[in-house]
């Protein structure tokens, strides 16, 4: 796809080659999660295409990959562009990914055309944006000083594996954490792209998002005791049952999240335990992660608030002891006028339709958000799928992605 200074290679080989890095490939999806070796391989990969594009490579003590390409003001203050190349699990081919390879190619496709920008580009791999800890977004965090070193012991994945034990199983340093700041003053904006991973825009016929918004999560662990008893002896006026009590608090919750004031609040009970696990004992525990967003944060709050007085009543109707502690909670973001601008008059100059939307996902740029002007790009989704082995975007609707992040660059690094 060609405009009037940038000629592009189609990054669809390398997103095929960078989803070919997978750990689990039987189970028909990609999972390359942060902190493996194949998130190592992976890693090698995009350093070697940054080389090739001329970016002057490195890789920050917690792993965070930065492609760098200098300007005329080497003192200037960088335009900061990037993504994710980890996934979640049994995951797609573009999300995050899209985001690193993108701008890479923006860079290279720029600079054939004889681009030399007045303040320097950097493209960022921000490592473990996928919540395998329960909390996502940790490159970012550690960039912006927001994730502490206790933090990284006390992180566990589904293995109960540590942040800071999976750094070391490949050869990184927790101890280091304090290294990886970043000087935000070294940073004039931050631009990513990515596919929406909703159907807003495919629903309205338009190829191009601009993101004004970004909805944030606030994630509960909720662990129910109940009393586990045998299944056939026990009558059911007499249980306390621990599951019974979790399926009827997520059905609470479902309820909560379509009733909030704000229309926008998704709530999500996406792990659930249960023990001991054996269908002739009644459960004596069950545990549920939930994953509660929105971008207006008093309408998540409601709900959030409604869920534990919902949790409270259960307990005392069933018997059951509830505790519940908090995964995560961050602020949703608002996207910087300066960039939000760039993106919009890069869409006009290209002649492309754009509309703006809200993200319902995260993003780094959610973490970020706090300290340097923020924008995204968006592309469409086919049929609103992501997380998932059928994830797709269409080839033109990458290239366009591309090219406005080329020609938004071009804006934010002038
Ligand atoms: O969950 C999210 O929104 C992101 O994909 N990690
Ligand atoms: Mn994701
Ligand atoms: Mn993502």
């Amino acid at each position: 796809m060609t405009t009037s200074a940038v000629t592009l290679r189609s990054i669809h080989e390398q997103l095929h080659e960078l989803a070919a890095i997978n750990a689990d490939p039987a189970a028909g999806g990609i999972t390359r999660e942060v902190f493996t070796e194949h998130y190592a391989e992976a890693t090698a990969y995009v350093a070697a295409r940054m080389r090739d594009a001329g970016l002057e490579v490195r890789v920050d003590a917690f792993g965070n990959l930065f492609g760098r390409l200098d300007g005329r003001d080497r003192t200037a203050a960088a335009v900061l562009t990037g993504s994710h190349i980890d996934t979640t699990l049994n995951a797609g081919a573009y999300d995050g990914v899209l985001g690193v390879l993108g701008p890479i190619e923006a860079i290279r496709a720029l600079r054939e055309g004889g681009w030399a920008p007045e303040r320097p580009v950097e493209v960022v791999a921000f490592a473990g944006e996928e919540p395998r800890f329960g909390s996502g977004c940790l490159g970012s965090r550690a960039l912006v000083g927001s994730l502490t070193r206790a933090e990284l012991d006390t992180m566990r994945d589904r293995d109960g594996v540590s942040v800071a034990e999976a750094m070391r199983r490949v050869g990184l340093d927790p101890d280091r954490l304090e290294d990886v700041r970043l000087d935000l003053a070294g940073v004039h904006a931050f631009v990513e792209l990515h596919i929406e991973q909703g159907g807003v825009l495919e629903a309205a016929g338009v190829p191009l998002g601009v993101v004004t918004g970004i909805a944030a999560p606030h994630d509960l662990r909720v662990r129910i005791t109940g009393a586990a008893a045998h299944s056939g002896a026990t009558p059911m006026a007499l249980r306390r049952d621990a599951f019974a009590a979790a399926a009827e608090a997520a059905v609470a919750l479902e309820r909560l999240a379509l009733a909030s004031p704000s229309g926008s609040t998704v709530a999500t009970a996406g792990v659930v335990h249960v023990g001991p696990g054996a269908i002739n004992v009644i459960p004596g525990y069950a545990e549920l992660h939930v994953d509660v967003r929105d971008h207006d944060l008093g309408a998540r709050t409601t709900v959030i608030e409604g869920f534990r007085a919902e949790l409270r009543a259960i307990a005392q109707r069933r018997g059951v002891d509830v505790a519940v502690d908090t995964i995560t909670q961050d602020a949703p973001a608002v996207c910087g006028a300066v960039v939000v601008d760039a993106v919009r008059r890069a869409c006009a100059e290209l002649g492309q339709p754009s509309r703006d939307v809200i993200s319902g996902a995260y993003h780094d740029a959610m973490v970020l958000g706090p300290h340097v002007p923020i924008g995204m790009i968006f592309v469409p989704s086919v049929g609103g799928v992501s997380h998932s082995p059928l994830e797709f975007t269409e080839p033109d609707d990458i290239d366009r992605g591309v090219l406005v992040l080329a020609a938004t660059l071009r804006r934010l690094a002038a």
